[in-house]
């Protein structure tokens, strides 16, 4: 099958194997798209949700259900990845009042209000990334040069880990990693190993740690302090994703805007106002949660006309539907995507991700206005066995 840019306008967008990147059209269009059951590689049966409304009616209620994963878990993915293990403090696989307690805990650290007061911090962070992009010369890799380093020293700075001390950890365990692969789950990897170690220190002087991890860990639980593998286990669910999903969403949103949207490109530059609008209108193109989300029935519950099973796997697509991606229009239509998920899991860092994605962006359109692919389009490498979706490289030159 070859790929069908779902893009509107332009005609470069870089051809990648259909189903696996941000621009493949799905083989049904979510707005028409029946609940369908499939068999997955693992031989577990899923039922596979498309349309917006299905999906939020699952995300949105935990009671019928859960996050939790097993062994029986389908994989969201072509190569298997993507079951984690059930590990203290990973509160994405808690439901109910557990999960509420690690939600409450990390809410206002995560606001709105609390992220915003960060963008001064992060535009510094993403100037100095650009200088030493520009220092090293081109043609340089957006992704290993500016879109990883701006990400990876943004979610320190709001999780309260020195990038300073730690930032060459952080690099060597996060880089080009993936919540979903399992090699990392095993308890003698490299970013257990590294958090137990960051998590004994907090708990052991909170007071030498006075960002985010610091104050959780005196704060700690309604009903009791967390623990050491708890305090590891938050600690990973939050550098994780916070390393991999806005380096990968910065890259192919500087792909989208020099190929198929220049002038927005152009516009970010002349007037950074409009940045949160392109953001959100890019959000709504690109899904870079490439595989959906997976949730489990706990109890019969009908959506979108059929019945799910107690038991039986539910995928659900976080898509938009090809009919909205027929324009790029930035400011001219409400956030409906669902790039974030939806419900009581919805996304911690999504505030973060925009701040990051707004500073980044309009920094990079403000110094280098002729910012442009230094190789062609069809050489880009795409990351299809990956939960997060990518270019592995981004080769680009001004
Ligand atoms: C463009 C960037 C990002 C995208 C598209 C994204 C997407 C998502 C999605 C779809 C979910 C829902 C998972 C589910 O319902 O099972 C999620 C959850 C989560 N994300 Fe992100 N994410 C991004 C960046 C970040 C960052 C920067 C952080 C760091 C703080 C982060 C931390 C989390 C956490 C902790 C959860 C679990 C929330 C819960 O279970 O209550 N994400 N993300």
């Amino acid at each position: 099958m070859t790929a069908t840019p779902t893009l509107a306008t332009g005609s470069e967008t870089p051809a990648a194997p259909a189903g696996l990147c941000p621009y493949a059209t799905p083989a049904t269009s979510p707005a028409e798209g029946e609940p369908v059951f499939t068999l997955a590689g693992n031989g577990v049966g899923t039922w596979r949700l498309t349309r917006p409304a299905d999906v939020r009616a699952v995300l949105d209620d935990p009671v019928s259900f859960t996050s939790r994963r097993g062994p029986a878990s389908p994989p969201p993915g072509p190569a298997g990845r993507g079951i984690l293990p059930t590990a203290e403090g990973m509160f994405v696989q808690h439901d109910g009042p557990a999960h509420l307690d690690y939600r409450r805990l990390l809410a206002r650290e995560f606001s709105a209000v609390r992220t915003s007061t960060a963008t001064p911090r992060i535009t510094a962070i993403a100037e100095q990334c650009l200088e030493d992009m520009v220092r090293a010369g081109a043609p340089a890799d957006l992704v290993a040069q500016y879109a990883l380093p701006l990400s990876s020293q943004a979610v320190c700075a709001v999780v309260g880990v020195p990038w300073e001390v730690h930032g060459a950890q952080m690099l060597e365990v996060f880089a080009d990693q993936d919540l979903s692969n399992a090699d990392l789950n095993s308890t003698t990897s490299g970013v257990d190993h590294f958090l137990r170690g960051l998590a004994r220190d907090v708990l052991a002087e909170p007071a030498r740690h006075p960002g985010l991890l610091g104050r959780i860990a005196v704060q700690g639980l309604p009903d009791r302090p967390l623990g050491e593998a708890e305090l590891a286990g938050i600690a990973k669910l939050l550098l994780m994703p916070g390393h991999v999903s806005p380096t990968y969403m910065l890259a192919l949103s500087v792909l989208t805007l020099v190929q198929e949207q220049p002038a927005w490109y152009a516009e970010l530059a002349a007037d950074p106002d409009c940045a949160p609008d392109v953001v959100e209108e890019l959000l709504h193109h690109i899904t870079i949660k490439q595989y959906g989300l997976t949730r489990r029935a706990v109890r019969d519950t009908k959506v979108g006309g059929v019945l799910i099973r107690a038991g039986q796997w539910v995928n659900c697509s976080l898509d938009s539907p090809a009919d909205e991606l027929t324009a790029f229009t930035p400011g001219a239509r409400p956030a409906t995507h669902l790039a974030f998920g939806h419900g009581p899991h919805q996304c911690l860092g999504q505030h973060l991700s925009r701040t990051v994605l707004a500073c980044g962006l309009t920094v990079l359109a403000r110094h280098l206005p002729n910012l442009r692919l230094a190789t062609g389009p069809e050489s880009l490498g795409w990351r299809t066995t990956h939960t997060v979706a990518g270019v592995t490289q981004l080769a680009v030159t001004w």
